[in-house]
């Protein structure tokens, strides 16, 4: 017997709960050509923002033990161009597209939410509060708690679709960053985001990223991940969606015990095209051995002594 993979978030039901994160499955359409997109649970794009980016000089990629750190610099065609070009493509296929946002101040984010919001075939957006407030000195919306609940608060105001809050965890306290955005009206949240990291080419003396530091994702920050969306999920009554380093089915399960009610994979798209629908199935084997008959039920079912909890 078949397990129901299906879950749900704000609203939405997603057919099985797996997802390609933002940034590492390119706007979606270049995955095509390895498999039907819509057997995903869902996509969320390329970061977007209301011009265009061309983003960081290279090296902007460097491989690390276990994992990659990146400064990209969050390049990207523009909210335009995508609704132009790439969303009739993407929006053929039977998955639900999440709109990843970001801005470089409040305004502009809810103008490229507001554009997104006149387009067809978008199921939520997913707001990723990991930029420099250029308003506020450089720092990031999402090390603040009262500055990622005001920005949420305004993007919920005017959006018609739900609002997905992205929490970095390069935040002091990632918990109150996610009861701030929960208090504010989001209707779910996605942990975790790249953690900040520095490597080193000890020859030249010098970072191996042009930009010098970078954000580090893969296998590497699984398990701080998973430590994250457990505190989280315990903190605020919103679904989770878990991110971070994960590769297989197994990884999928850890998430999905620890709280989480979908996942997204991300940097493990980039040395394996194939890799969410190797999980998706791996999730429909491992709950038909275990006579599991709706994934739901794994659904934060971690036994974890109350002390240590
Ligand atoms: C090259 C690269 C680009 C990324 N771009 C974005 C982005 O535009 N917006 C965003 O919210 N996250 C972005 N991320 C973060 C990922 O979506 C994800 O949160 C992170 O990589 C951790 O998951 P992973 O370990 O499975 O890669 C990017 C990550 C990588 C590696």
């Amino acid at each position: 017997m078949s397990c129901d993979l299906s879950v749900e978030i704000a609203g939405l039901r997603f057919k099985n709960p797996v997802l390609t994160a933002s940034g590492t499955f390119g706007y979606g359409i270049e995955f095509a050509q390895w498999f039907d997109l819509g057997r995903l649970g869902g996509i969320c794009t390329k970061g977007l923002s209301l011009e265009p980016l061309e983003g960081n000089p290279p090296p902007r990629i460097v491989e690390t033990h276990g994992g990659m750190l990146n400064s990209i610099g969050l390049q990207n065609i523009g909210v335009r161009a995508f609704v132009a070009e790439k969303l009739p493509l993407l929006r053929q296929f039977q998955t639900h597209i999440i709109a990843n946002v970001f801005g470089s101040c409040f305004e502009e984010y809810l103008e490229v939410i507001r554009i997104l919001d006149d387009a067809e075939g978008i199921a939520a957006y997913e707001l990723n509060i990991s930029c420099p407030n250029v308003k506020a000195g450089g720092m990031e919306f999402g090390n603040d708690p009262d500055e990622a609940a005001r920005l949420t608060e305004a993007c919920k105001r005017i959006a018609r679709r739900p609002i997905i809050v992205k929490l970095s965890p390069n935040a002091g306290d990632i918990v109150r960053v996610a009861c701030a955005v929960e208090s504010a009206g989001a209707d779910a949240i996605s942990a975790i985001n790249t953690i900040l990291g520095l490597s080193v080419d000890i020859y030249t003396r010098r970072p191996r990223l042009a930009m010098g530091m970078g954000g580090l994702s893969g296998p590497a920050i699984k398990p701080i991940a998973v430590r994250m969306v457990y505190q989280i999920v315990r903190a605020v009554r919103i679904p989770v969606i878990g991110i971070g380093g994960i590769a297989t089915p197994e990884d999928a399960l850890e998430f999905l015990i620890a709280g989480a009610t979908a996942v997204q994979i991300g940097t493990a798209n980039y040395y394996d095209p194939l890799v969410s629908i190797k999980v998706i199935e791996g999730l429909q084997q491992f709950c038909q051995q275990q006579r599991i008959t709706a994934i739901r039920s794994l659904i934060g079912s971690l036994r974890m002594d109350e002390r240590l909890a």
